[in-house]
């Protein structure tokens, strides 16, 4: 029987780190897989699955403008259980920490349907940061039968949290599949602006770097843009109405600074390779960048992803303005310092994750059939 996993998608980054597992599902013997999209994001989700080539086979079509966690939360809480009596699969899938992944492991539950959780065990132990998500992977967790655990330090962490190691699989990070089979591609006259400088690319959209922590960190970005006229810092602006309202007439003035809507994540990919920095508060970009061998400041206070930082090819520089000219500017004007960080690794994932997962779920199927259990 083909289609017995559903795959849930809720944002930008689900679709990205999904779509090498909707791929491998879909080339694996008795499996194939259909897409649930929640559209928790509407045009950034759009773009990527169009990038990416994924065609949903449903769309919830959730998201409302400025959506508060509750009401999405409830939203999404009551189209996943309806969607998921009708469509009665034999396993979900979803990836990451986003409130889709939350509601989809409980949806789930109350439905006695196998969870996977795929990017299982990443953990900061503060639910304040990154907020809500740190709370949401805390209970995917609870409420997974697989953890897909993307590195050995989330595989720890699952164990200590008494999650048995038979239900476990290190499988590596399906963003890095993601990334390394992304092709290279020259960047468009629309980026011109660029060309012969070094470029830094910035993205933020955290809930818990809202408000005040953007406006400081949008004045450590002038700082830096007035002092270094040879720099020209490309910044992907989020649509949340938090980041837009504010970065635009802050930034939107300076010679040095392109704001330009997300990237495809292709150009986007492309960007990142051609950056001399990356300065970001994202959770994907933290694993790409250093796959591509970019320097990456974290504009965090804590993050679930050290293995960068261990080896050297990021830091977390937190969200104080000082913090981010000082760091910055030390690898615009030091050369060995920024070679330094400037070097590919991949202590995330060596780009054949998904097949990992497909092989767990392909095992499972083997067996119930075997066994004449039902699915
Ligand atoms: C969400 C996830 C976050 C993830 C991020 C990836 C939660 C609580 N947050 O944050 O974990 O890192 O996605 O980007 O799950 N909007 C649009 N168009 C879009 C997308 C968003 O207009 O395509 C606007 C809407 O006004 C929306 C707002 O952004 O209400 C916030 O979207 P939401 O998904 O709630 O939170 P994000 O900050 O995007
Ligand atoms: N990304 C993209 N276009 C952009 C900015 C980011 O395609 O303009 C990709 C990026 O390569 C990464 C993902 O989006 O794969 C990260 O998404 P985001 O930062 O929104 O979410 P997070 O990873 O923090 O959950």
């Amino acid at each position: 029987m083909s289609d017995k996993v559903l795959c849930v998608v809720g944002t930008r980054p689900e679709a990205i780190k999904m779509s090498p597992v909707i791929r491998a599902l879909r080339q694996a013997d008795g499996l194939g897989c259909r897409v649930l999209v929640t559209g928790q994001h509407r045009e950034m989700l759009d773009q990527t699955l169009g990038i990416l080539g994924i065609e949903p086979d449903i769309d919830l079509a959730l998201m409302q403008r400025g959506q508060s966690l509750a009401s999405l939360t409830a939203r999404l809480l009551e189209a996943l259980d309806q969607m998921l009596r009708a469509e009665r699969p034999r396993v979900v899938l979803a990836q990451g920490d986003t409130t889709t992944v939350m509601c989809a492991a409980l949806a789930c539950f109350y439905l006695h349907i196998p969870f996977g959780h795929i990017e299982a065990g990443l953990r900061t132990f503060d639910t304040a940061n990154p907020f809500p998500e740190e709370a949401n992977r805390v209970i995917a967790t609870r409420l997974a039968t697989w953890h897909f655990a993307p590195t050995q330090a989330a595989v720890n962490n699952l164990l200590r949290e008494g999650v048995p190691a038979s239900a476990i699989t290190l499988t590596g990070n399906t963003g890095i599949d993601a990334v390394l089979e992304t092709p290279a591609i020259e960047l468009p006259d629309a980026l011109s602006d660029a060309r012969g400088k070094r470029i830094i690319l910035v993205t933020l959209h955290r809930r818990e770097n809202l408000g005040d922590v953007l406006y400081q960190i949008c004045q450590a970005l002038i700082c830096l843009a007035e002092r270094n006229p040879g720099i020209q810092i490309i910044f992907p602006v989020h649509p949340n109405p938090g980041v837009r309202d504010l970065v635009y007439p802050l930034l939107g003035r300076l010679a040095n600074v392109s704001l330009c809507d997300p990237l495809d994540y292709r150009l986007f990919v492309a960007v990142m390779r051609r950056a001399y920095l990356v300065i970001s508060d994202s959770g994907g970009i933290q694993e790409e960048a250093p796959a591509c061998g970019v320097p990456v400041l974290v504009l965090r206070e804590k993050t679930e992803r050290p293995e960068a930082i261990e080896l050297g090819v990021a830091r977390l520089t937190g969200t104080a303005p000082a913090s981010i000219i000082a760091d910055t500017q030390r690898l615009l004007d030091d050369p060995a310092l920024h070679a330094a960080m400037a070097h590919a690794v991949l202590p995330y994932g060596d780009g054949r994750s998904a097949g990992r997962i497909v092989d767990v779920l392909a095992r499972y199927f083997e067996t119930r059939q075997r066994t004449g259990e039902p699915g």
